[in-house]
């Protein structure tokens, strides 16, 4: 089993070390799993420019490509995806917010449906389940089937040491995670999750190949074409009728909203 680490602090502070504690857990219940880490701060990825370029074009036009499509290629090729990110100011780093802007358009084509994360976050006071519920809203848009959250609230700058009571919540979690990436099993995705996909893929009609205003989106969703979700995906047959209905919804709408842009 692999887990890719993602460090979305500016530093190794106490967020790291909580990790840290976490990957030493999971590495007690199953010494074969493979980590492998990211430290976003070391890649020095420029900031998102809002050229719109991976909406329209895709991610090989970004100007950022280099730095962004090896990230998403790690997602790809593991298990599972710790997110390890400090509470500054009630929210998530600039660096993990400039991460997260740089794959926005995943919201509008989706893919990592198998994928799952463990969000954690430590604050020195409060907001700590702000920032893993922060993530944990965005990834289920992006795909990600299922979001863990360890937010712990630290009372520290830079000197935490995780209390017997920290390790206990850090064990449970993470066994959790780990249990759930090794059975395999997919979770039914939350009727929010059916809004964008179902919208993004009714609306892209207008946006195939030739129209006026076409990106990728007119391209990506032809793959799911009468698919409610994503292949392989436990869905009843009431979130398959709210799909239908959020399709249709899509369908009307979307000649009265073309999103333009400059050419
Ligand atoms: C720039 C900055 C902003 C912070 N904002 C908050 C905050 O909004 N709420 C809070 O309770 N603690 C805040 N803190 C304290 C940190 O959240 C706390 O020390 C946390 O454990 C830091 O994690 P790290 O060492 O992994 O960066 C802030 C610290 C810094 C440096």
């Amino acid at each position: 089993m692999k887990i890719l680490i993602i460090n979305g602090s500016p530093h190794k502070g106490n967020t790291w070390l909580l990790t840290e504690e976490v990957k030493e857990q999971i590495a007690v219940i199953d010494n074969t799993v493979k980590f492998e880490e990211i430290h976003l701060s070391e890649l020095n990825i420029p900031f998102c420019i809002g050229c719109s370029m991976c909406f329209r074009e895709g991610l090989i036009f970004c100007p950022h490509n280099q730095y962004i499509q090896p990230i998403m290629d790690k997602i790809e090729g593991c298990d599972g995806v710790i997110f390890s990110v400090s509470c500054f100011q009630g929210a998530v780093t600039a660096i993990t917010k400039n991460f997260t802007d740089h794959l926005a358009f995943l919201l509008h084509r989706p893919r990592y449906f198998y994928k799952k994360a463990l969000i954690i976050s430590t604050t020195g006071g409060v907001s700590a389940n702000s920032v893993t519920q922060s993530l944990a809203n965005t990834l289920p848009g992006w795909g990600f089937n299922k979001c863990y959250q360890l937010p712990i609230v630290a009372l520290s700058w830079n000197a935490y040491k995780p209390t017997e009571k920290h390790k206990k919540k850090a064990f449970k979690i993470s066994k959790a995670f780990y249990m759930d990436l090794k059975s395999k099993k997919l979770h039914s995705p939350k009727i929010g999750v059916l809004i964008p996909f179902n919208l993004f893929q009714a609306m892209c009609k207008e946006y195939t190949p030739g129209s006026e205003y076409s990106t990728q989106d007119g391209v990506f969703w032809k793959k799911y074409v009468g698919m409610r979700y994503a292949p392989g995906i436990p869905l009843p047959i009431y979130k398959m009728a709210i799909g239908r209905i959020i399709f249709q919804i899509g369908k009307y709408l979307s000649p009265k909203m073309i999103v333009t842009y400059k050419k």
